[in-house]
């Protein structure tokens, strides 16, 4: 377990370079900045490859000789949730995936197959802060070859009972409140929150498409909403929904707002109510 997905993908692309050799590491325009940031600490070139109109990476644009890269694959975008195509795991020398946010799907019998490909990753990330819906600094880093990726990324002193693993020291049961969650709510009831979640998205893409004032930014198929009135209005807009009801993003430098799909006891009659008295105060 790891203190937040940046970590979890450091220490992936750490044991990528210790145990594969890898000399660059390549991501979409998409990728999360924690990946730019690991491989700068790692001392690694970052390649940056473009995306597609739904915004996961584009396989055409990858470099031809991947034999000593890292691929970072992300399953579920920060800005719209879209999940790259996890079929390209296996072109490098070693891929990791970023399923920070998409990650828990793999529990929901519904909605597994948005990973489709994600057994074939060397390492993966995800956070259980996001769709575990655990509190901060909760996540995990998983590997193919666990004893070859420890043996990289462990050091022992004389003073420790047993070698750190991964970046931190010292550190607190990390694992404590995920069991307890595990434990209290078992395995399908965590996966039934997450189906709430994502019929509660769905739900709300399905009142954004049939609105006329409306328009939605193409469903990356993980819970997350995008969507803005049209024509372009949304900072009058935002100010008229109320607080935290959506967040803002910066899509091709034109301003959308986002819904994140991670509350399971989200009410969302409120929800279209209060966006659809927006919607009719904007366009008054
Ligand atoms: C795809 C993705 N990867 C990594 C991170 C970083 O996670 P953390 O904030 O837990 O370090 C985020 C955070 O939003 C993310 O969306």
């Amino acid at each position: 377990m790891t203190p937040g997905s940046s970590v979890a993908n450091l220490t992936a692309l750490w044991a990528a370079r210790d145990l594969r050799g890898v000399k660059t590491v390549v991501a979409s325009s998409a990728s999360h900045l924690s990946v730019r940031k690991a491989a700068r600490i790692l001392g690694l070139p970052y390649v940056e490859v473009g995306v597609d109109r739904g915004h996961r990476l584009d396989p055409a644009a990858l470099p031809h000789d991947l034999s000593d890269a890292c691929l970072v694959l992300t399953a579920g975008t920060t800005s719209v949730g879209a999940v790259d195509p996890l079929e390209c795991c296996g072109r490098a020398a070693w891929t990791h995936i970023d399923a920070a946010w998409a990650g828990p799907l793999a529990l929901s019998d519904q909605y597994r197959s948005v990973l489709s490909g994600v057994d074939q990753a060397d390492s993966v990330a995800v956070s259980a802060h996001k769709g575990l819906f655990q509190p901060k600094e909760s996540a995990l880093v998983m590997f193919r070859d666990i004893e070859a990726a420890h043996g990289a990324i462990s050091f022992g002193g004389a003073y420790l009972a047993a070698p750190n693993i991964g970046v931190q020291g010292s550190h607190g049961a990390a694992a404590t409140l995920l069991l307890a969650t595990l434990l209290a709510w078992g395995r399908e009831g965590v996966a039934a929150r997450i189906e709430r979640c994502m019929d509660n998205a769905r739900r709300l893409q399905a009142f954004i498409a049939a609105h006329p004032d409306l328009e939605c930014f193409p469903d990356g198929g993980t819970g997350v909403t995008i969507f803005r009135p049209a024509p372009d209005r949304t900072d009058a807009f935002r100010a008229d929904l109320p607080q935290s009801l959506a967040s803002s993003a910066t899509i091709g430098g034109d301003a959308w707002l986002r819904c994140v799909s991670a509350n399971p006891n989200a009410d969302m009659e409120r929800i279209i109510a209060a966006i659809d008295k927006a919607c009719r105060r904007t366009s008054t």
